[in-house]
């Protein structure tokens, strides 16, 4: 749960503090001070236009290990793989435009830009520019991107800029960014810290013979957005996928291919929930029989019988103890109505229906318009947006239903 984060997790571990070009370059000597004050081993990586700014030597002689500043010239030939490898966290304060673009498009041209790419470890970033910079159209998609993928952020404050200006852009202060570095250690930082989610995604695939299945439309994305989007917020995430798509650090990817492998990752790992999404197009039926070897054409057209599945869905509805269960309905005809029954038979929460027969909603698409509704009798449609966006709507009132829970928490603590 969130709260102010204990410094004390900061001993002992490996920080890698990126520094790009900005007046605010200053300030991170104090990070770099305040990271190695709390235990901390820092490793600073400086890029050319922070030089401008501030002195190598400074946080040499403030931090763990000397500062490095370019890919080549040092005595070790990979310093980015090393560095990224052995990092647990990387902070970067402050994080310029330019910084934050190179990032969320992937380009690595120096020592910190190559260093992001090859780390698994989390990243904290503390955006810092002018105002008119900040509110770009183009570093606020970047920076959604980079959130999206898990990507931790300390919003800049209001305050005096360079050149006399003043407004929002101004690096938050050392100690809200070391604070943040401790919380993102801690698993404490975001407005679901502290919360274990899990998501399904993807369509099963079930299999007649070795080489063909029964399988569905479905991409996978709505659900990797909700894992994705939960994990930025500060979840612990679990995604059992039939995908192979990528997602957010952090996330714990559970691979299956059938509803019953489904069924089987779900049920094991349901006691310790406190939010299960079943964004996935479970498969309705099964061939009866799985044939041991390929199919030939030659022994004429074959007859599939076929068998339910498990409703995992109703399983976890009658099982349900304290999890907040939230399930999608994909529908042609009667939106409303079908996905309302489908609450109260499964006993969830929240359902987000689709109409699946309108165009740029339901598979296969980036795009989608959801209709929440939930046990409470609450209904509402969202406008159409993307995947992204709407699993950011969808958690939004799982986060309000979860708030009596926590504070019931929190009081008996
Ligand atoms: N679901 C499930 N297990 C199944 C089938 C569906 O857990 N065997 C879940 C889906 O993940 C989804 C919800 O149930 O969250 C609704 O799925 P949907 O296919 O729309 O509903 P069904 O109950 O299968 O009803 P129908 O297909 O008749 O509309």
């Amino acid at each position: 749960m969130a709260g102010t984060p204990d410094l004390a997790c900061l001993a002992g571990r490996r920080v890698v503090l990126g520094v790009s070009g900005g007046i605010a370059a200053y300030k991170a000597v104090e990070v770099c001070r305040r990271l190695v004050d709390a235990g901390a081993f820092v490793s600073p990586v400086l890029t050319q236009d922070a030089l401008r700014f501030v002195g190598e030597v400074t946080f040499s002689a403030l931090a763990s290990e000397p500062a490095r500043t370019s890919l080549f010239g040092g005595s070790d030939p990979i310093p980015h793989t090393r560095l990224g490898q052995a990092a647990d966290l990387i902070v970067i304060a402050p994080c310029t435009a330019k910084t934050l673009g190179k990032y969320a498009a992937g380009i690595s041209d120096d020592l910190l830009s190559a260093t992001l790419l090859a780390t698994r470890a989390p990243v904290l970033i503390a955006p810092a520019m002018h105002t008119e910079m900040w509110e770009h159209p183009a570093v606020q998609e970047n920076l959604q991107t980079l959130r999206r993928r898990g990507v931790h952020v300390v919003d800049p404050e209001s305050g005096r800029l360079a050149g006399g200006d003043s407004g929002e852009g101004r690096l938050a202060s050392p100690e809200a960014i070391v604070a943040a570095a401790a919380g993102v250690l801690a698993g404490s930082l975001g407005e679901l810290a502290g919360v274990r989610v899990l998501v399904t995604a993807g369509g099963t695939r079930e299999p007649i013979d070795p080489v063909r299945f029964v399988g569905n439309r479905s991409s996978g994305k709505m659900g990797h957005a909700l894992a994705d989007v939960a994990a930025a917020r500060g979840a612990a995430v679990t995604l059992v996928t039939t995908t192979g798509l990528p997602a957010a650090a952090g996330v714990e990817i559970v691979p299956v291919a059938t509803a019953e492998e489904m069924a089987d990752a779900v049920f094991s790992r349901y006691p310790e929930a406190d939010v299960v999404v079943m964004a996935a197009a479970v498969a309705d039926f099964r061939p009866k029989a799985v044939a041991p070897e390929k199919l030939k054409k030659q022994a004429g057209v074959p007859e599939v019988v076929l068998e339910p599945t498990p409703d995992i869905l109703a399983g976890l509805g009658e099982r349900k103890t304290h999890q907040v269960l939230v399930g999608f309905a994909a529908e042609t005809e009667h939106v409303v109505e079908h996905a309302r029954a489908k609450v109260e038979a499964k006993n969830l929460d929240l359902i987000v229906a689709n109409d699946v027969s309108a165009p740029d909603q339901g598979f296969e698409v980036d795009t989608n318009r959801g209709i929440l509704i939930e046990s409470s009798g609450f209904v509402g449609e969202t406008p159409l947006v993307s995947k992204v966006e709407l699993a950011g709507l969808v958690l939004d009132r799982i986060t309000g239903m979860l708030a009596p829970e926590r504070a019931r928490r929190e009081e008996q603590q």
